[in-house]
């Protein structure tokens, strides 16, 4: 019995040493954890259960008979994070470069069927070579299968991706098809074809770093949510994002405890609005006076920062922030910004999270460049995403809201429940100046009488009670109120139902 004891032990010890001392000791001279180490950071204290530690390849060419690591390359199972439960992947790079057979494949596909049959979400930690070259189609195989579960995951539990080494060619996908992608600076990198292929195709010389490193994707791709600076770092903060989500689509997010008045008066945003319409002032300083305790969890802060996407509590409970800045090419909406905001109210009305919408949107970007890159049909994907999300959506109208961007931003008329404007806001077709050009062009060669027709149309039109006599806006509010009301308003939307046709699926303009 002792002996069988000792055996056990003996091949958990084998297999927790992974690639031997020096593969682990090169991966520490990267500045990377081994897959252990992130798995342990990652989770609750103790909490790691592990599947299929023994589990090895079946690949009998190249000689690989000789060589069959138990675990293969990756290490699987589920734990707890803050005490919710999770399941988890890590690939093993001083394994056979963390390399994907059909068995490091299968491991991964029993945890992502185990997290979708007991609701809870996956965190994928990649750090591997792709498709293991001795075992050819079987890898392929292999990966295909992991793709289709990740769609089938898709909108049932939160899938994470974290990018802590090589990502490279197909296996991409996998990663691009969860919920978010984090990388680390310097350390990890995604590209389709690496740098080598690139020069031969296209002639261009690249780094890996330039091709596909954080930076890169996380300011000019916008394929990744956040880049941190080092492993910790990354794992530390998923943690922290971990616990602003459900743990499926059927369960609602965490309510954690709050210590912050839900009544608490905001004096200073009552001056926050300039009074030069032109004038930009940050909008994160609203959202942050608006949240519990000022916690605020930003998705893709350094992509399309002319609006601002993200995480907030409520009297605990989380609630999805999307709001135009100012700050950022006047908080205009084009492309990019409409992508990012259509992604991020998608993802918050699969899983059943309340939207917070903040506006002060000058309208569309015009240009060239916006048109022949489709700026119709992405603008519409922002359109869309709104409009079928069934989520408590409560919207406050800061300041400009212009246009077709005024019904875009959560407007009454796209099933706002609650819809509220301060003073200072503008609710109209156009801004005062360029609305005056067009009504009275005949008249644009008298300064004068063009300022007094300006004066008349901002005295009239830019304003909120237009909009509010007709119950577009429900009420114009004190900003120094904002998180009372904001509270007050999700509070009574806690037990909203709304459905939508059936249908098979929607047909989103992609
Ligand atoms: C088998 C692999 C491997 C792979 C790395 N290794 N990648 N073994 N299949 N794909 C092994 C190496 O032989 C080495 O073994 C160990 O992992 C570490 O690799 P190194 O090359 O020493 O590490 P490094 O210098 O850091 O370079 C890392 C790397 C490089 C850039 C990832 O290994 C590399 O280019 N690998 C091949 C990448 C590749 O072409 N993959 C297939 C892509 S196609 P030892 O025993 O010496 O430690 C693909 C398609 C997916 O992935 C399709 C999905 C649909």
């Amino acid at each position: 019995m002792t002996d069988i004891l000792t055996e056990l032990e003996d091949r958990r010890k084998a297999a927790r040493s992974g690639g031997g001392q020096r593969r682990i000791d090169a991966q520490h001279a990267r500045g990377k954890l081994t897959a252990r180490e992130r798995i342990e950071l990652l989770l609750d204290e103790g909490s790691f259960e592990e599947f299929d530690m023994f589990v090895a390849h079946r690949c009998t060419d190249f000689g690989m008979e000789e060589n069959r690591p138990s675990g293969d390359g990756v290490v699987t199972g589920w734990g707890t994070i803050n005490g919710r439960m999770v399941y988890v992947f890590s690939q093993d790079f001083t394994v056979l470069g963390g390399s994907v057979s059909a068995t490091h494949a299968q491991k991964i596909c029993k945890i992502m069927d185990m997290a979708v049959q007991n609701g809870a979400p996956v965190i994928g930690i990649n750090d591997s070579g792709g498709a293991r070259i001795q075992e050819g189609v079987d890898s392929l195989a292999g990966y295909g299968e992991v793709f289709q579960r990740n769609i089938k995951a898709s909108g049932v539990v939160p899938q994470i991706s974290m990018i802590m080494g090589p990502c490279a060619g197909g296996a991409v996908y996998s990663p691009a098809m969860t919920d978010f992608i984090f990388m680390v600076q310097d350390s990890s990198y995604m590209f389709v074809t690496g740098p080598d292929v690139v020069k031969t195709v296209t002639n261009e010389v690249v780094t890996a770093e330039e091709l596909g490193g954080a930076a890169t994707h996380t300011k000019k791709s916008s394929v990744a949510d956040g880049a941190f600076k080092d492993d910790v770092d990354a794992l530390v903060e998923v943690r922290r994002l971990f616990d602003f989500l459900p743990l499926n689509n059927r369960d609602k997010a965490p309510v954690r405890p709050f210590f912050d008045d839900p009544d608490r008066i905001e004096d200073s945003l009552d001056t926050l609005i300039p009074k030069n319409a032109n004038q930009p002032y940050d909008m994160k300083e609203l959202i942050e006076k608006v949240a519990d305790e000022g916690d605020f969890f930003e998705i893709q802060k350094d992509f399309a920062a002319n609006i601002i996407t993200g995480f907030i509590r409520l009297e605990g409970a989380t609630v999805g922030v999307v709001a135009n800045q100012p700050m950022v090419l006047a908080g205009v909406l084009d492309i990019d910004s409409s992508r990012k905001a259509a992604r991020f109210v998608r993802f918050c009305d699969a899983f059943e999270i309340p939207i917070l919408t903040l506006v002060d949107v000058p309208g569309f970007l015009p240009g060239t460049a916006q048109e022949y890159g489709g700026v119709i049909k992405h603008g519409a994907k922002l359109l869309f995403a709104y409009g079928e999300a069934t989520v408590p959506k409560v919207t406050v109208i800061t300041r400009k809201a212009y246009g077709g961007a005024y019904d875009v931003m959560s407007s009454k008329h796209l099933r706002g429940d609650f819809n509220y404007a301060w003073p200072t806001a503008q609710i109209a077709v156009m801004g005062a100046k360029g609305a005056t050009e067009i009504l009275y062009r005949s008249e644009l060669d008298d300064p004068e009488k063009i300022a007094e027709r300006t004066a008349e149309y901002e005295t009239n039109f830019a304003n909120p009670f237009r909009a509010a006599e007709r119950g577009f806006i429900d009420e114009v509010i004190m900003p120094h109120s904002t998180r009372k009301r904001v509270s007050r308003a999700f509070a009574s939307l806690r037990t909203k139902k709304q459905t939508n046709p059936w249908k098979k699926h929607d047909n989103i303009p992609l």
